[in-house]
């Protein structure tokens, strides 16, 4: 695949989402968001945002694949350890996901380009992610990050969890 077809995949990935439904889980969270080019929709679970973004657009070869940029492994089943309650290596006192807690997600730092971004803002190809697009992701970490789309996370068992061993 050329580079030239990996930037049409991304840019049809951040460009132009036609219809977003919102029902609003806290600042800026949406529901789910349509991708024109793959006609997808991205709902606010792990497995969908898996395959609608990280997968086409972030887990290149060279990139969060097997390159591991930044030592960030955006690939299908390794995305979640990579991200969830994890330290980043660029903002060592934020994790890449705090559950519950969009506001202080590098992940979301990144693609947002916000106050504390450190390095560039992601990705890397293909230009900025439209807004809709990254709060469907904002609204998944608003629901604590859960792995699968089943599984609900409560944010006072994860609060005393977390207590334990950090
Ligand atoms: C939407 C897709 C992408 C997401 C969600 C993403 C996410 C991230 C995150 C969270 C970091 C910081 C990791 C840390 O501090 O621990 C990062 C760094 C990095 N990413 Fe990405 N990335 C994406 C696409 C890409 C692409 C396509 C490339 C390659 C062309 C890339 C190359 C890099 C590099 C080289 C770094 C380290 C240097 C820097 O931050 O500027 N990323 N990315």
């Amino acid at each position: 695949m050329n580079l030239a077809t990996i930037a049409g995949l991304v840019t049809s990935v951040c460009l132009i989402p036609l219809a977003a439904t919102a029902a609003d889980l806290g600042e800026h969270a949406q529901e789910e968001v349509v991708l024109p080019a793959s006609g997808g929709v991205m709902t606010p679970d792990l497995p969908s945002i898996q395959t609608n973004l990280f997968t086409p657009g972030c887990a290149l070869s060279f990139c969060h694949g097997a390159a591991m940029s930044a030592n960030l492994d955006l690939r299908e089943d390794a995305s979640y350890t990579s991200l969830v309650d994890i330290r980043s290596v660029e903002h060592p006192t934020w994790d890449r996901v705090e559950p519950f807690n969009p506001n202080e997600s590098f992940l979301i730092c990144k693609l947002e380009a916000c106050p504390e971004l450190v390095g560039q803002q992601m990705p890397l190809i293909g230009g900025p992610l439209d807004q809709s697009v990254i709060d469907v992701i904002r609204a998944w970490v608003a629901k604590g990050a859960p792995e699968s789309p089943g599984v609900a996370v409560d944010a006072n068992t994860w609060g005393q969890v977390k207590a334990i061993y950090r």
